[in-house]
């Protein structure tokens, strides 16, 4: 053999093991997910899985091998939205898919925009085309802004016609949640706010339950800021478990109850997401994550007047 045909073969070989050794680690993956997933009951009946797959940021371009890489490891629940401008590539992949419409759950989300009795059903209209669906799982209200209870009106009626099993609300601090829930027929099925160890929203979880509203976290990781993936706290618990910073998050929001639905343009991470079904935080582990709360976001307060300004100016036409 010479060293071309050497280096040939040893790099099909390599790339042979990768790939099995990848496949091997998809598989588990995918057999525990699909054994062990959790589903989330809505307070309108539907069920949720608990794990999901979020696509923020990830490009028009990539995003359909994403979502479809996502449905192999075993991801059901995908969540995009209008001002992501991905809906285009997350149907293709859910068209290509060969997992039934009905095992799937998609979520979409009406921007600030459109927030208004008669734009959101536009809006709602040209978010299904482009997902290439006939109907929606869960449709939020992305931001608290704007005309909401007259969207609300059209996203309750189009739940009562079957266009949208679920809607909610997503951004809703506890005050304006409330107001929400006590002044609308249909209460959201939904709020889904950042959480993460560093802003765990303890105070809004018990409002959410009072009023059977499904918390739902944005920002898991809270995309990796403050270092979160070097935090030594869950470094140190994730090393008891043989599991990594971010499967001992996901793991913690899952014990809370709480629906995940983090982001990943790698594979490999999505497999590592993904297996959080095997082992369990103990009460120690819990308590030692509850003392890293510093209760701020790590992004902003949906409150600040020039946050709300800047959110607004987005995505006007
Ligand atoms: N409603 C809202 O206003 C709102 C706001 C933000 C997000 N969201 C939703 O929530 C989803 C998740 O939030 P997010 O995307 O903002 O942030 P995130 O899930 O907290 O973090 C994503 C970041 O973590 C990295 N990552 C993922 N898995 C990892 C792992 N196992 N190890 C190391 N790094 C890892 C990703 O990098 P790579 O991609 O390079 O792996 C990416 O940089 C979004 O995709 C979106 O669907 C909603």
């Amino acid at each position: 053999m010479n060293r071309r045909e050497f280096i040939q073969n040893t790099a099909m070989a390599g790339s042979a093991i990768l790939s099995s050794h990848t496949f091997a680690k998809e598989n588990q993956a995918k057999n525990q997910g699909a054994n062990q997933m959790k589903y989330i009951e809505l307070n309108d009946g539907n069920k949720m899985p608990i794990l999901g797959y979020g696509v923020y940021a990830i490009k028009p371009e990539e995003v359909q091998k994403c979502v479809e890489e996502a449905i192999s490891v075993g991801y059901r629940s995908i969540d995009t939205a209008q001002a992501y401008f991905n809906e285009e590539g997350v149907g293709q992949a859910i068209k290509n898919s060969a997992v039934k419409r009905e095992e799937l759950f998609i979520t979409t989300k009406l921007w600030i925009s459109h927030v208004n009795e008669t734009e959101s059903l536009k809006a709602f209209d040209a978010s299904m085309k482009k997902l290439g669906l006939d109907y929606l799982d869960l449709y939020l209200i992305h931001q608290p802004y704007n005309d909401l209870y007259g969207a609300w009106r059209t996203m309750s009626k189009l739940k009562k016609e079957g266009r949208i099993k679920s809607i909610g609300v997503s951004n809703f601090n506890s005050d304006r949640l409330v107001d929400f829930c006590i002044n609308n027929e249909i209460k959201p099925a939904v709020n889904q706010i950042e959480c993460h160890p560093f802003f765990q929203k303890i105070e809004e979880q018990k409002v959410l339950d009072e009023y059977g509203v499904a918390f739902e976290s944005w920002a898991p990781f809270g995309e990796g800021r403050k270092d979160m993936f070097n935090n030594p706290v869950l470094k140190k618990i994730g090393e008891k478990y043989g599991k990594t910073v971010a499967q001992v998050i996901l793991r913690w929001q899952i014990q809370r109850n709480i629906i995940v639905i983090p982001k990943t343009v790698k594979k490999e991470r999505m497999i590592e997401n993904f297996s959080v079904f095997d082992f369990e935080l103990s009460n120690d582990d819990l308590t030692q994550i509850a003392a890293l709360d510093d209760k701020n976001s790590l992004f902003f307060d949906h409150r600040d007047p020039e946050k709300v300004k800047w959110l607004n100016s987005f995505h006007r036409k």
